[in-house]
C-alpha cells in the first residue's frame, strides 16, 4: 500500500486550473484529497473529470474561505495531514479594477485558514505564491534569496503579504511547517485533454487558444520594443503538470526540511520564451495561423522574467521536464476538445 495512503491533503482552490492538476497528481500518488473551492473562477466539473481520470473520489466542498465557520465544518469531517492553499483571486489586470476585493478575499481567506488549521492542530502548509512577488527584476534569473515586495499590482501584493504573514507565524510558533512555492507562468493541460484552463483568459496562452477556436478575434501582442531577442516579452512558462508534480515533491520533503522559516522554492523551467515564440509554437500545435497585432505595452509589464529553479531541483528532487511545444500541444488538445471550456455549446 502507498506510503501516502490514509494521509489526507486539503487542497483549497482544488477545482481550478492548477488545483485540478494538483488534485489529480495527489490522487494518483495515493493521497486522500479534500477540496474547498467557492467555484468563483472554476467549476466542480473539473473535479468530476479528475475523478474519472483517477478512478478515485474527491471529497469536494463548495465553500468560501472568507467564511471561517464553513472551513471549520470541513476540518470536523477530515483528519488533514497537510493543506495546499491555492484558492485566490488571481487576475493581475482585474486586481487594479477591484483592489479591495483582492485584499479582502485573498488575505481574509489566508488568515481564516491559518486560524482553523491551528485550532485543529494542523501545521503543515504549502502555499501557492507567484513570481510576481519579485516585482520588476533587477537581476536575472530570479533566485529565492532576492528581496521581494516590489510588486507592481494589487494581486502581487496580496501574495507578498501572505508570504510575510506565513514567515511571521513560523517565527513565532515553531509548530508551523510551511513551504512557499513561487509559480512562474503555468500553461498547458493534462495529456488526456479532459482538464485544462477555463474561465477568463488573463494570460497569453489561454488567449491564444481562444483565438484559435474562434472565441476571440485576434491576439494583441503587448509591445515588441522590449530589450529581448525578438522585442516581445519573455517569460518562464512551466507546464501545469510539471507544476503539479512540484507540489507532490514539496509534500514528500515536508518532514525532512523542518525549518523555523518557510522553505521557499521557485517552480519554473529556467528557460525564457517570448510572446512570439508562443504564437509560433501554438500555430505548430494547431496547424493554423494565429491572427495577431502588435499594440502598445501593457501597464506594469516587464521585458523578461525567468526563474532559477536550482533550489527546487536540488532540495525537492524536482525538475520541470516538459518544453514549450508540449505545453502548446496539450493545451491545443484540451481546447480543441473543449472549445467552450467545461460548458457545452
Ligand atoms: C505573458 C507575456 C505579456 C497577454 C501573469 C501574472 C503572474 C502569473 C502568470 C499568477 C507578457 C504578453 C499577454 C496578451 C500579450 N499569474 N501578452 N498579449 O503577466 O507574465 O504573468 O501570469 O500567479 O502572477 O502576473 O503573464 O500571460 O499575462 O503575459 O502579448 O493578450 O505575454 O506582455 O510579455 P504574466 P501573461
Amino acid at each position: 500500500m502507498s506510503k501516502n495512503c490514509r494521509k489526507t491533503i486539503l487542497a483549497t482552490g482544488g477545482a481550478g486550473y492548477i488545483g485540478s492538476h494538483v488534485v489529480l497528481e495527489l490522487l494518483q500518488a495515493g493521497f486522500d484529497v479534500v477540496v474547498i473551492d467557492n467555484c468563483s473562477g472554476s467549476s466542480m466539473e473539473g473535479l468530476k473529470r479528475v475523478e474519472k481520470l483517477s478512478g478515485k473520489k474527491v471529497h469536494a466542498y463548495q465553500v468560501d474561505l472568507v467564511n471561517k465557520a464553513a472551513i471549520q465544518e470541513v476540518f470536523k469531517k477530515h483528519e488533514v495531514y497537510c493543506v495546499i492553499h491555492m484558492a485566490s483571486l488571481k487576475g493581475v489586470g482585474e486586481s487594479w479594477k477591484r483592489p479591495f476585493d483582492y485584499y479582502k478575499v485573498n488575505l481574509f481567506s489566508c488568515m481564516n485558514l491559518i486560524e482553523v488549521m491551528s485550532e485543529n492542530n494542523v501545521f503543515n502548509l504549502i502555499f501557492s505564491s507567484s513570481a510576481t512577488v519579485y516585482g520588476t527584476p533587477k537581476v536575472l534569473p530570479l533566485v529565492e534569496t532576492l528581496e521581494t515586495g516590489g510588486c507592481t499590482n494589487p494581486y502581487g501584493r496580496t501574495k507578498f503579504f501572505q508570504e510575510q504573514i506565513l514567515k511571521d507565524i513560523c517565527q513565532a510558533d515553531k509548530r508551523w511547517n510551511v513551504t512557499i512555492l513561487r509559480y512562474f507562468n503555468p500553461v498547458g493541460a493534462h495529456e488526456s485533454g479532459l482538464i485544462g484552463p477555463v474561465g477568463n483568459p488573463y494570460n497569453i496562452m489561454l488567449y491564444v487558444a481562444l483565438v484559435t477556436v474562434g472565441r476571440r478575434d485576434q491576439l494583441q501582442i503587448f509591445g515588441n520594443d522590449f530589450d529581448t531577442p525578438d522585442g516581445t516579452g519573455v517569460r518562464d512558462y512551466i507546464h501545469v503538470v510539471d507544476l503539479a508534480k512540484g507540489h507532490l515533491a514539496a509534500i514528500s520533503k515536508l518532514e525532512e526540511h523542518r525549518e523555523t522559516q518557510p522553505n521557499i522554492y521557485n517552480l519554473g523551467t529556467g528557460t525564457g520564451i517570448s510572446a512570439l515564440d508562443i504564437v509560433a509554437a501554438f500555430e505548430k500545435s494547431a496547424g493554423k495561423k494565429i491572427p495577431y497585432e502588435i499594440v502598445g505595452r501593457r501597464e506594469g509589464d516587464v521585458a523578461t522574467i525567468i526563474s532559477d529553479p536550482s533550489k527546487a531541483n536540488r532540495e525537492l528532487g524536482w525538475k520541470a521536464e516538459r518544453r514549450v511545444q508540449d505545453m502548446c500541444d496539450t493545451l491545443w488538445n484540451f481546447q480543441s476538445k473543449n472549445p467552450h471550456g467545461y460548458t457545452e455549446g
